[in-house]
């Protein structure tokens, strides 16, 4: 994982050796991510909700100006497609520097291993440049993908009881998963 120039110019926030990279998010995306949005709506139902119209997308926009708020569009190095997004968002700062995770992929970039790249690097992101003390995801106990990715990248389940989140107009049950950055440097030497 390094910095390096983006294909189209501009700088990454970081970029794999490979295959993805994460920028922020434009508001010239709008169009190319809430159409890969909108056609991925069933997939992502009822685990997550994203913005499937510009209306929405430009509220994003606003969102990822807060500094408690990091967007993050994962981008296919081969050809700059919008592939998924990671949310950093709450980013808490108190005594310690925590965040939650949220992320979806588009339906037809699933399973291709894009969002296993995506996570190592806003795990770089959050642990090195935003110097962050533990990320956090709220999963559905059911969501077998969420949880597949989270622990491959070494997020483990907190002892801790289930919480309620309102997902898609529903209370939901969730786990906790967390990563503290002391757990991140040991997996990363
Ligand atoms: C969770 C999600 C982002 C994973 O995206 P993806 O493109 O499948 O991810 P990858 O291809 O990088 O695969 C990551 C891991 O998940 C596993 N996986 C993906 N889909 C799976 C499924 N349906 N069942 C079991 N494992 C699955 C992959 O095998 C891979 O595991 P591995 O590293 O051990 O091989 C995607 O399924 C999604 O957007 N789901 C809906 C939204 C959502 O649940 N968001 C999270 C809310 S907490």
């Amino acid at each position: 994982v390094r910095g390096a120039r983006l294909p189209t110019g501009g700088r990454a926030i970081a970029v794999s050796t490979h295959r993805v990279y994460l920028r922020a998010p434009r508001l010239t995306d709008g169009g190319e991510f809430t159409s890969l949005m909108r056609a991925s709506r069933a997939f992502h139902r009822p685990w997550a909700s994203a913005p499937t119209d510009v209306g929405r997308f430009d509220a994003y926009i606003a969102d990822s100006a807060r500094t408690d708020f990091v967007a993050l569009l994962a981008c296919r190095i081969e050809d700059d497609a919008i592939v998924g997004f990671f949310n950093l968002s709450p980013i808490l700062i108190g005594s310690t520097r925590n965040a939650y995770l949220g992320y979806a992929v588009g339906k037809k970039y699933a399973r291709k291993g894009y969002m296993r790249d995506g996570i190592e690097l806003v795990l770089h992101h959050a642990f090195v440049d935003l110097a962050l003390d533990c990320v956090e995801a709220n999963i559905q106990p059911g969501n077998r993908a969420s949880i597949a990715l989270a622990s491959g990248a070494g997020f483990r389940l907190d002892d801790c009881p289930p919480r309620y989140l309102k997902i898609g107009g529903q209370w939901r049950d969730h786990e906790r998963w967390s990563m503290a950055a002391t757990e991140w440097r040991a997996r990363h030497g």
